[in-house]
């Protein structure tokens, strides 16, 4: 029988001997103090004035992801090939949100704080705007939009659609809610349908079938109040699921059918993309945090060490799992061994991520409609780290899944050495799709 030291574990990692297990915490501050931090050319002298970062100067936005477990400020630019740069990265733990949304300001407010402070540093620029998400339920709205331009001749331009999405907020919503996010379907002009594009082209009656994404007003407003305070404003508000599939997804995926459903401590986020349109992103209540209080229950171990658990001996497929390998610890305060098999340990993670990975299933096929996702599923968020999680994924819903990661979408070569490692990890998706919003979304 081969034995797995948990407390052996605990003791290395506290010891500093397992630099893998080092808190999020632990590890932005050390990697902040780092001195080849410091090297890049964009990274100015201690001592220098900072840039003041307002309304995306030379073409820098900050994505700011406020998690139920971290919030992450990234900023970034583009360069002149247009791919994504990041500037600088910051981290705090976050313990302000719950289900999801805002449910202690100063919690939020603190931990905004603190990963704004840490990317600024490590970039001197100040962030007085940034690209947040939204991780609270949603619901899902077909409406159309309807302007009349005075000029008819005169181009179709951008500020055409921002009218049009301006219009939409007119619109009567559910008591208690507000515009997240919407996006154009297709446009009509003049009764012409059935328009992708309409830059460019000239008409009278300009009309738009949205996808409209409403989520509660005083989510929202909670988390414009903790930005605020936190010394920032907000420029856009997107979904979570929206951010993350921008940072792992392109867009002849979206074309053929795609679904992002992101796994974060508390929530899971999902997205359904098919002929290139956004047909629903919405939350379901539950994360990780479920599958790491079924493992503290089970084994009477803290939530910490429970967590710790799940993140190195977790599995969502038993069968994949060594019968003889057994883990041996001890709950806290408690002077007997306690074992668990990796195969029961999966067992305890395999039925809640049934239950998560069902009910997102059924939220994608009703927005599908009878459609077809030839692209199948990407995983984001950091639950989607555990083992098999793929494999598990496809036995539920018969369809193809895969892990996504959004160094794919990101510049590699310049600031690889500080940052791909670092990013090259589902947990970062929505950060960096944020941030890629900010860069590249006009309208
Ligand atoms: N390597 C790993 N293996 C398994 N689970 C992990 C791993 N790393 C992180 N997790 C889990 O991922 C979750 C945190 O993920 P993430 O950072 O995406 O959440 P969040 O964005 O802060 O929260 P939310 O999206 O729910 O608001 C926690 O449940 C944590 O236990
Ligand atoms: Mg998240």
């Amino acid at each position: 029988m081969k034995k797995k030291g948990l407390l052996a574990m605990f003791e290395r990692f506290s010891s500093g001997q397992f630099p893998q297990f080092k808190s999020l915490w632990t590890e932005d501050k050390e990697t902040s103090h780092e001195p080849g931090l410091q090297t890049t050319s964009t990274a100015a002298p201690e001592a220098a004035m900072p840039v003041i970062l307002n309304d995306n100067p030379n073409g820098i936005a900050v994505g700011l992801d406020v998690g139920s477990s971290k919030v992450v400020a990234v900023i970034g630019r583009l360069d002149t090939n247009r791919q994504i740069e990041v500037l600088g990265i910051g981290e705090a733990l976050s313990e302000g949100l719950t289900r999801g949304s805002v449910s202690n300001l100063t919690k939020t407010t603190t931990a905004i704080k603190e990963a704004l402070a840490a990317a600024s540093k490590t970039t001197n620029l100040e962030i007085n705007q940034v690209i947040a998400n939204y991780s609270g339920v949603c619901n899902n709205l077909d409406q159309r939009g309807v302007i009349i331009r005075e000029d008819m001749i005169r181009d179709i331009r951008a500020e055409d659609i921002i009218r049009l999405k301006k219009e939409m907020e007119g619109n009567p919503y559910p008591a208690g809610e507000q515009i997240v996010y919407l996006e154009p379907q297709h446009f009509i002009i003049d009764d012409e349908p059935d328009i992708r594009d309409p830059i460019g082209m000239s008409g009278q009656l300009f009309e738009s079938d949205f996808h409209v994404i409403t989520g509660e007003v005083t989510a929202l407003s909670n988390l414009h109040k903790c930005v605020r305070q936190a010394g920032s404003g907000i420029k856009t508000i997107y979904p979570t699921a929206i951010a993350s599939a921008e940072a792992v997804v392109c867009e002849e995926e979206k074309e053929e059918g795609i679904a992002v459903i992101d796994i974060g401590a508390a929530v899971t986020s999902i997205v359904v993309y098919k002929s290139g349109i956004m047909r629903y992103a919405n939350t379901i209540l539950l994360g990780g945090n479920s599958i790491t209080a079924d493992i503290k229950q089970f084994t009477g171990l803290s939530n910490k060490q429970a967590e710790l658990l799940k993140k190195t001996y977790g599995s969502v497929l038993p069968e994949y799992s060594d019968p003889a390998e057994i883990i041996q610890y001890k709950i806290l305060n408690g002077t007997k061994d306690r074992f668990i098999s990796k195969v029961d340990l999966a067992l305890i993670i395999q039925s809640r991520m049934e239950e998560l990975i069902g009910a997102a299933y059924n939220d994608i096929v009703q927005a599908l409609n009878g459609r077809s996702l030839t692209c199948g599923i990407v995983f984001t968020g950091g639950d989607s780290a555990l083992q098999n999680l793929r494999k598990l994924g496809e036995q539920i819903t018969g369809l193809k899944c895969h892990a996504g990661t959004p160094i794919l979408h990101l510049k590699t070569d310049l600031f690889g050495a500080r940052f791909a490692e670092k990013l090259n990890n589902p947990v970062y998706a929505t950060s960096i799709g944020l941030l890629k919003m900010g860069l590249t979304k006009l309208v």
